[in-house]
């Protein structure tokens, strides 16, 4: 991978950040995007968008990376969780691909982790085509814990961020040795 840019700044999208979602998607080839929302996406609709972009910290935290001083600062990527569960999340992220390969997807990544723990998360979870090598790739350095089930053309990852519940077997196993 090629060295991370020192000129990257990561911080948290704030509700009124919508054109920084939309502006994110415009540096997306058309393959990204099928690789981001699992099938092809000409253009996001208002409603897409309102959706993207309404972060709370409950449920739906959205980091975002930028290049760039001052006024002139570009997002090149998001990353985003959302809770669908108890202390569970999905998590998704995307670079612009004038930025990829740069090391952008694996620290927005690490950041969006940091921040799950940070909240109480027990657990992450991501859907990734199958031929996703980046995704796949970066998951495997941010999450090398998770466990990875293939469907057809998709991989489900599933991490822990704690220590994960024990199984009955496991329990009775131990009980046996004690
Ligand atoms: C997946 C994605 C976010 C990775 O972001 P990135 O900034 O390019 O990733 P990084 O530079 O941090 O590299 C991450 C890993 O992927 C590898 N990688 C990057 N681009 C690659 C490519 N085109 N082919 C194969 N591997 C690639 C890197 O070598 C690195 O692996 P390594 O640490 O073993 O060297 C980016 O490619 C992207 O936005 N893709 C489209 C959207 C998408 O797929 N989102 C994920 C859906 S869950």
């Amino acid at each position: 991978m090629m060295r991370p840019s020192r000129r990257i700044r990561i911080r948290p999208l704030a509700s009124t950040d919508r054109d920084v979602v939309g502006e994110v998607f415009a540096g997306l080839s058309r393959s990204s995007r099928y690789a981001r929302y699992l099938g092809a996406v000409e253009g996001l609709t208002g409603p897409m968008l309102d959706a993207l972009s309404d972060v709370d910290p409950d449920r739906h935290v959205v980091l975002v990376a930028e290049v760039g001083h001052g006024r002139r600062r570009i997002p090149v990527g998001l990353a985003r969780y959302v809770v669908d569960g108890p202390a569970r999340a999905e998590i998704a992220y995307e670079v612009v691909d004038a930025w990829q390969g740069r090391g952008v997807g694996t620290r927005l990544a690490r950041a969006l982790i940091a921040e799950a723990r940070r909240r109480g998360l027990a657990q992450v979870h991501a859907t990734v085509l199958a031929d996703n090598t980046a995704s796949l790739r970066l998951l495997e350095r941010v999450l090398p814990q998770a466990r990875t089930r293939r469907h057809g053309d998709v991989v489900e990852v599933t991490a822990w961020l704690v220590e994960p519940p024990m199984e009955a077997a496991d329990l009775l196993a131990d009980l046996h040795v004690a």
